[in-house]
């Protein structure tokens, strides 16, 4: 793992937070690389979400919400806690799950009994410090789209089954954030709520449960690496009659990138219950007033784009060309899917010391910018360069030459074959629109 996060960090992906302060609390950055690469990740959820399927809305709720939808909700009882232990030796915290045997997961020393720690993080909306003004970071996005279940149906003129979708940040006071951007305080979630009739909630938790694994597999996962977990009754989360972990194959084992849950109508009809509406469906058809049950799809955005990174990862001894020094190095290789892959393509004069040629290469630049995440490198030999944008997985790189002046065309390098062909200029942008 140490690899890939030193590649985040080197090649401009995630760079710790705070970090001239020693850094803070488990929080990261992402550089330009990761900010396009999370904008990418994002891109192709919404729109699989809200034009591959039918009958999904989007939504951009607050992130500070009444408190009273956090009492409702059940995010401030017990069941939104983790159990928490303290190392008698070395006073490290651990939620208890993960110690073992009573002892210490890092120096073996004897733990305290577990107690209650809730994962809500506390503001204030106001100036004054209080309980009046007391609120929380949400900690997860769909409260706000239970919030806004009737303005969307109304609004929009819905009918069952519908969804909607919502990307954003949400916060937990987690006790041991650890595995780089696994598990942070801060992090984003793509969540949507499917809202169904009763009868057909299993129906379509099947359903999404597929669809969620097409996606991934889209995107170039490799199946091998990603698995359905159905959660034991004893782990559910408070709010879920039934979870299915899609859980990827990271370096420190195989954990959770995201939750299938059919939440019933625990939701809607506690959101009822405390604030005195009534968030019954009214069905025309049927004249049936009922509570929709609701089937969630819930990824983080941080976790999924590290599944992304260490899927695509890949270090080839002695490197793949053999007629450069490179050869004698270890080359890495981010095999990132192209609709994912930060930059899309690299615009290279051959060499930087003829004029002729740099100049024809930024007139290509000034050319493909408009359409794709370019980036212009001249500096370096040439074998150096492709290899720079193999190890942030881009996917083409374009090289301008001495033929280019008398021709008027380039070449196109792909990252995985790296084969070459020539392509017109004239050509070029409607050729990478193709590829990519
Ligand atoms: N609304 C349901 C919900 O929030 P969850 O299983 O608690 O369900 C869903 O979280 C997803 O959000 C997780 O699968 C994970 O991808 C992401 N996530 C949750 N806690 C996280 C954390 N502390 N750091 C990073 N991502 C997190």
């Amino acid at each position: 793992m140490q690899k890939i996060v030193s590649l985040a960090k080197r090649r401009g992906f995630i760079f710790p937070s705070s970090e001239i302060y020693g850094g803070f609390s488990s929080c990261y950055d992402f550089g330009p690389l990761g900010a396009e690469m999370k904008n990418n990740i994002k891109r192709s959820w919404w729109e699989d979400v809200t034009r591959n399927h039918d009958n999904i809305v989007g939504l951009d709720a607050a992130i500070l919400m009444s408190p009273k939808v956090w009492e409702a909700s059940g995010h401030l009882s017990a069941g939104f806690a983790d159990e928490l232990v303290e190392c008698q030796n070395c006073h490290k915290r651990f939620r208890l799950d993960e110690t073992k045997n009573s002892k210490c997961p890092e120096c073996g020393g004897k733990i305290t009994e577990p107690r209650k720690f809730n994962l809500m993080m506390k503001t204030f909306a106001g100036p004054i410090e209080g309980k009046a003004t007391q609120t929380y970071l949400r900690a997860e996005t769909c409260q706000g789209i239970y919030m806004n279940f009737e303005n969307v149906l109304n609004s929009m003129r819905l009918k069952l089954p519908f969804g909607i979708a919502q990307i954003g940040k949400a916060f937990r006071n987690e006790i041991n954030p650890k595995d780089f951007v696994y598990r942070t305080r801060e992090f984003e979630q793509m969540e949507m709520q499917w809202f169904c009739h009763p009868k057909e909630a299993a129906k379509w938790f099947e359903f999404w449960k597929e669809e969620r694994i097409k996606w991934y597999s889209n995107l170039g996962l490799k199946k091998e690496n990603l698995k359905p977990r159905e959660v034991q009754k004893e782990e559910l989360a408070h709010y879920a009659k039934r979870a299915v972990d899609l859980e990827y194959k990271f370096p420190f084992g195989w954990k959770e990138i995201e939750g299938i849950h059919n939440r019933g109508d625990w939701d809607l009809s506690n959101h009822s219950k405390h604030s005195g509406k009534d968030l019954k469906y009214f069905d025309e058809e049927s004249k049936e007033k009922f509570f929709p049950h609701i089937i969630e799809t819930s990824v983080g955005v941080d976790r999924s784009l590290f599944a992304f990174l260490c899927d695509a990862y890949e270090e080839i001894k002695g490197a793949r060309t053999k007629t450069t020094e490179a050869a004698k190095e270890i080359e890495i290789l981010l095999r990132l899917d192209k609709k994912i892959a930060p930059i899309k393509v690299a615009v290279l004069p051959l060499v930087r010391n003829k004029p002729e040629l740099v100049k024809k290469a930024k007139e290509v630049h000034q050319l493909l910018k408009p359409h794709f995440t370019c980036q212009y490198d001249e500096l370096g030999s040439i074998g150096r360069r492709y290899r720079r944008q193999d190890e942030i997985g881009t996917p083409y790189a374009i090289t301008i030459d001495f033929e280019t002046l008398k021709q008027n065309d380039v070449t196109i390098r792909d990252r995985d074959t790296m084969e070459q062909e020539r392509i017109k200029i004239n050509d070029l942008v409607k050729i990478l629109k193709e590829k990519l």
